[in-house]
């Protein structure tokens, strides 16, 4: 049977620096529910169009949008090999949604991986991070600066800054974790799903070599 994995943690803890190093390792994909909204912002289309007002607020998109982004991908030959959640799910109606798509589809969650960060740690890291429109790469001015200045080093394009990485939507951001999605652990707690606690305080080398070894079989 697929095995699943979830990636979880406040905006900003390193789910998509950590979920991109973990599904490159293993071969798994990565379906960041931020990603692909983002990406139908960019490009225009009714989703991005209905998304972006959310989004651009640090409020959460409606859980049937987000549910049928999940099943279109789940559904795809890229989801075979296995899953890796990033920032789904972030609501009870979207766990449960999950669940019930898992069983529809023969696959099974395998464990819940959290990465824990104190609030004051995520507003420097959202703050400093700054994004390439061209290639993705994620650097952080902070932690993870560009060899220049606003120049991405992979490509040279100039590097630009999330919408909702500014301070009030920042603020919002981590009020809407706390109160809608925090409490999910105990939703997989009391399902008994293997909940892996990570500190997520630490580097990157550090929290992913702490990662990677939760994900061999
Ligand atoms: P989404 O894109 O999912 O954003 P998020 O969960 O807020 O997470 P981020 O992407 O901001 O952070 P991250 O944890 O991936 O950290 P990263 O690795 O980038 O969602 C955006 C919006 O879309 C939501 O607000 C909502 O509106 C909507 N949405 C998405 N999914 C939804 C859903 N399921 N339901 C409803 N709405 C949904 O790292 C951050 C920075 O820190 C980077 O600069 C990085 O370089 C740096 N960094 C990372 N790790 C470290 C480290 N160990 N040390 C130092 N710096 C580090």
């Amino acid at each position: 049977m697929q095995e699943d994995l979830i990636l979880f943690g406040p905006p900003g803890a390193g789910k998509g620096t950590q979920g991109a190093l973990l599904a490159e390792r293993y071969g798994l994909l990565r379906l960041s529910t931020g990603d692909v909204l983002r990406d139908a912002v960019q490009r225009g289309t009714q989703l991005g169009l209905e998304a972006q007002r959310f989004m651009n607020a640090g409020e959460l998109v409606p859980d049937s949008v987000i549910l049928g982004i999940v099943r279109d991908h789940l559904s795809g030959a890229a989801a075979q090999r296995g899953v890796i959640f990033d920032g789904f799910p972030r609501t009870l109606p979207q766990a449960q949604g999950l669940d019930g798509l898992l069983v529809q589809l023969g696959r099974r969650l395998r464990a819940v991986l959290v990465l824990d960060v104190d609030d004051d740690t995520i507003v420097k890291r959202l703050s400093g991070r700054r994004s390439c429109p061209t290639c993705g790469a994620v650097y952080n001015v902070y932690f993870e600066p560009p060899r220049q200045q606003g120049r991405c080093d992979a490509c040279g394009a100039e590097l630009t800054q999330r919408p909702d990485d500014a301070a009030d939507t920042i603020r919002r951001r981590l009020q809407v974790y706390h109160a809608q999605t925090a409490p999910l652990l105990d939703y997989y707690d009391a399902a008994s799903v293997v909940v892996h606690r990570v500190d997520g305080e630490r580097s990157i080398e550090e929290v992913q070599a702490d990662l990677a070894p939760l994900l061999l079989p």
